[in-house]
C-alpha cells in the first residue's frame, strides 16, 4: 500500500519559466528481478486512461504491480479475484488486459465491486484462475465503520494480535477454497511499527515503539495451504518516507520508516 502521486507535468502558467518537458511515465514490461519499483501509483492503460481503482482512496494497491502479477501467472480470459478490492484497482488493470475482474470488499466503493466479507467469498470451490489481495496491515488505516472490517484488529494487541491473525489465517483459507489447483495467488502486504504513546515515571516521554512482523506471519499461514514461488520487495515511495521530520525522528529516535512491502507469490498445489 502507498501514498504515491502520479507523475504530473506542472500546469502553473509562467513565461519566464524555461519550457520543461512533461514528465511522462515509463511504459510497463515485465521486470526480470526480485525488487520492483516503478515511479508511479498508477501507468498508463492501452485505452488511454491514465488511472486504475482511485487516487482518493487511501490505501489503494499501485496497479503496475497487479499488471505485473497478471502478466506472468495468468492469460487473457482468466478469472481474477481480489477479496478486499477497495477502490477496484484490481478490476481496472484485469479490464485493461483483458482478464475477467471479480471484485468483493465490506464496504464497496463502486458498482462493479460487491459486498461481501473475505472469509466468507461468495463463489464457488476451485473456480478462479488467480487471486491478488492487499489486506489491511492491522490497524494503520480506518477504512469504514463496518465492525467486520479487518482494519479494526491490532496485530500487537492486548490478544496478542490473535483476533489479526485469526482473521487472516480465514482470509487466505477461503483464497485456497476458490482457487483452482495448481493456479497462483499473490498477497502485498506490509509489516508495522507503532510508536509507544504516553509518558513514563520521570515525565518524559515513553521512547521505542512495537514491531509487528506482520509479512512473515502471513506468509507461514499461506505456506499451510500454497508452495511458494517467490518474494518480490516492493520499493515504497510514499510522502512519510520522503518528508524531512519523519526521516530525522527515525534516525534520533532509532526506527525505521517502512521502506518495502512484500509481494508473496504462492501457487495452489
Ligand atoms: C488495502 S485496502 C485494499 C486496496 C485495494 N487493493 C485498492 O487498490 O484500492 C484493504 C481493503 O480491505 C477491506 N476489508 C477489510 N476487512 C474486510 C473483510 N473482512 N472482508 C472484505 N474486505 C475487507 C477494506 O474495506 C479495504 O477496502
Amino acid at each position: 500500500m502507498s501514498q504515491w502521486r502520479p507523475i504530473k507535468p506542472s500546469t502553473r502558467k509562467d513565461e519566464d519559466r524555461p519550457a520543461r518537458r512533461p514528465t511522462r511515465r515509463p511504459p510497463l514490461s515485465v521486470f526480470p528481478t526480485t525488487l520492483w519499483e516503478y515511479p508511479s501509483q498508477h501507468y498508463d492503460a492501452s485505452d488511454g486512461s491514465t488511472m486504475q481503482g482511485s487516487k482518493h482512496y487511501t490505501g489503494a494497491t499501485p496497479s503496475w504491480i497487479i499488471w505485473q502479477l497478471l502478466q506472468r501467472y495468468t492469460r487473457e480470459g482468466d478469472k481474477v479475484v481480489d477479496p478486499m478490492c477497495g477502490s477496484g484497482t484490481t478490476l481496472d488493470v484485469c479490464k485493461d488486459i483483458n482478464r475477467v475482474g471479480v471484485g468483493f470488499d465490506l464496504v464497496p466503493s463502486r458498482d462493479d465491486i460487491t459486498k461481501a466479507d473475505a472469509r466468507k467469498i461468495p463463489l464457488a470451490d476451485a473456480s478462479i484462475d488467480f487471486a491478488f489481495v492487499d489486506p489491511p496491515y492491522s490497524t494503520h488505516i480506518d477504512y469504514s465503520d463496518d465492525p467486520n472490517c479487518i482494519g479494526k484488529l491490532d496485530a500487537a494487541g492486548d490478544d496478542g494480535g490473535k483476533a489479526y491473525y485469526d482473521a487472516m489465517r480465514r482470509v487466505i483459507a477461503e483464497i485456497d477454497r476458490v482457487l483452482i489447483p495448481r493456479r497462483y495467488m499473490a498477497l502485498y502486504v506490509s509489516d508495522s511499527w507503532r510508536k509507544n504513546k504516553g509518558k513514563g515515571k520521570s515525565g518524559s516521554a515513553v521512547r521505542g515503539g512495537t514491531f509487528m512482523p506482520i509479512g512473515f506471519e502471513l506468509f507461514a499461514m499461506m505456506r499451510q495451504h500454497f508452495e511458494p514461488v517467490d518474494i518480490i520487495c516492493v520499493a515504497r515511495k510514499n510522502d512519510k518516507i520522503g518528508r524531512g521530520n519523519w526521516r530525522k525522528a527515525a534516525i534520533e529516535e532509532n526506527f525505521f520508516l517502512r521502506g518495502f512491502n512484500y509481494c508473496f507469490i504462492m501457487k495452489k498445489p
